[in-house]
């Protein structure tokens, strides 16, 4: 059988449901790969009614016999790693023999975190970002500064001096920015024993990757963050730091671009977004507090209560042209049963021009007025539909208009976060590939 490689992406400002539909989709997948960010992302599993959050790990850990690359691409806490391998063993997860990390993922220490909430802090209200703090920007920092460390090094019989050595002169810097000192000791031996726990699973993941292709295997790509929060395309500066978009499956992972064979967009029938930056359908009413509570919009990773708008044409068609989405995953209809009419953003209005594209510059489509468009709403739960046929007429207006909107097809529907609440419309590489 030729082999599947399949790369799923959040076409939003991220928390789109990727961990769910990655779920579904692992039921016939043989690898699921992060290849970029870190534990900032927080990505929702929910089996059986039990919830489970992954941050590092991929969301295909769930099921038994899934191999789970953790790419290049990705920085990695080895304390958060180490914790959440410990969790999900205490699930009932074992992740020994197949949980592969890169040998070239750049390590995120404990001073990239004491930096990343140093630096939050001094900035002005206007210029925060509101990043999760857990050291994501700093340790990228390290990366492109080459002075960074990877997990090659984890297996360095050298690597408590040199993490030691490390710490010390990053509580320089913290001094010089008034910042509390760290304690080297300790930390130095967390770090050791983490590494000690990591080391096995330390290896050269492309050279995975290509043995899986060779042999006719299905490998998804697991993205984290969102379109909008991509360093290049997102609403920079108020964005992560690395590539969310599909772009980064091959350099974060060593895989050649014409191996992908499938690009799947995941996005939210409304829109949410967590941290500072602009949001031109944002609600600072009282629909906007209906869709979080509705939707329990709380971040997965911080626990932040999540800004609620409506769905944006804007940016699933920019998302859908940059990341070459070939199908959506549409997710958390069933939120809006009950919202009645639902707007639809079709166009921006930037001092009386319309405008069809995502501005480059933050601060001009802070400017952007939405232009709405209405259309009837639905009531009742849409939960246990398990056949597009059952669903309400207007429900189904309302993805045929975002089809139209996108010219791009719904392949995934899903309908609450059980993987019994999906409906598969579209298998992935059918017709696509
Ligand atoms: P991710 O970061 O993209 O994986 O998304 P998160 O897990 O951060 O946030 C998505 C939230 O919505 C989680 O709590 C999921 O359990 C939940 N969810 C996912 N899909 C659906 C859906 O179709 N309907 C509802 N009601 N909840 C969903
Ligand atoms: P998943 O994968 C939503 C946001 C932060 C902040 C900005 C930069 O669950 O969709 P960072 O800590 O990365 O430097 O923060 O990016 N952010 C996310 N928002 N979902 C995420 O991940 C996010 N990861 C980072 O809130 O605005
Ligand atoms: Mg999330």
């Amino acid at each position: 059988m030729a082999a599947m490689f399949t790369v799923l992406i959040g076409a939003q400002w991220g928390d789109e449901g990727k961990g769910k539909v990655i779920d579904v989709l692992t039921e016939r997948a043989d690898w699921v790969v992060r290849y970029q960010g870190g534990n900032n992302a927080g990505h929702t599993v929910e089996i059986g009614g039990v919830r489970h959050v992954l941050h590092l790990l991929p969301s295909g850990a769930m099921r038994p016999g899934v191999r789970c690359v953790i790419g290049n691409g990705v920085v990695v806490d080895p304390l958060a790693l180490c914790a959440e391998i410990e969790e999900l063993r205490g699930a009932g997860v074992d992740l020994r023999d197949r949980l592969f990390l890169s040998d070239r993922a750049h390590l995120v220490l404990p001073y990239h975190r004491a930096f990343d909430a140093g630096r939050e802090a001094a900035l002005a209200r206007g210029e925060r970002i509101g990043t999760t703090q857990r050291g994501i920007g700093p340790a990228y920092v390290d990366k492109a500064m080459r002075t960074g460390l990877r997990a090659c090094a984890l297996g360095d019989p050298e690597f408590p001096r040199i993490v030691r050595e490390r710490i010390e002169a990053a509580n320089r810097h913290l001094a010089a920015g008034g910042q509390p000192p760290l304690e080297a000791g300790p930390l130095a031996e967390q770090l050791a024993a983490a590494a000690r726990e990591l080391a096995p699973h330390v290896t050269d993941t492309s050279r995975l990757l290509d043995d899986a292709w060779r042999r006719g295997e299905s490998v998804l790509f697991e993205g984290a963050q969102g379109t909008m929060l991509d360093v290049d395309f997102g609403t920079y500066p108020f964005v992560t730091s690395s590539n969310a978009t599909a772009g980064g499956a091959c350099t974060g992972s060593g895989v050649p671009p014409h191996r992908i064979s499938c690009v799947i967009g995941v996005l939210k029938a409304y829109t949410t977004r967590v941290g500072e930056g602009p949001f031109p359908t944002e609600l600072n009413d009282a629909t906007g507090e209906a869709l979080r509570a509705a939707g329990r919009e709380f971040g997965a990773t911080t626990g932040r209560p999540r800004r609620c708008g409506w769905w944006d044409a804007v940016v699933a068609r920019y998302s859908a042209r940059i990341n070459g989405v070939q199908q959506w995953a549409l997710t958390k209809l069933d939120v809006l049963g009950g919202f009645d009419p639902i707007r639809l953003c079709v166009a921006y209005d930037l001092n009386g021009r319309r405008l069809d594209e995502v501005p480059a510059d933050a601060r001009a489509l802070a400017a952007c007025r939405p232009v709405y468009e209405e259309m009837p709403g639905w009531a009742g739960s849409l939960q246990n539909v398990r056949r597009l046929d059952d669903l309400p007429t207007a429900a189904r207006r309302y993805l045929a208009r975002i089809e139209q909107l996108t010219g791009v097809p719904i392949g995934i529907l899903s309908l609450g976060p059980g993987r019994e609440n999906t409906i598969v419309l579209d298998p992935p590489g059918v017709g696509a590939g």
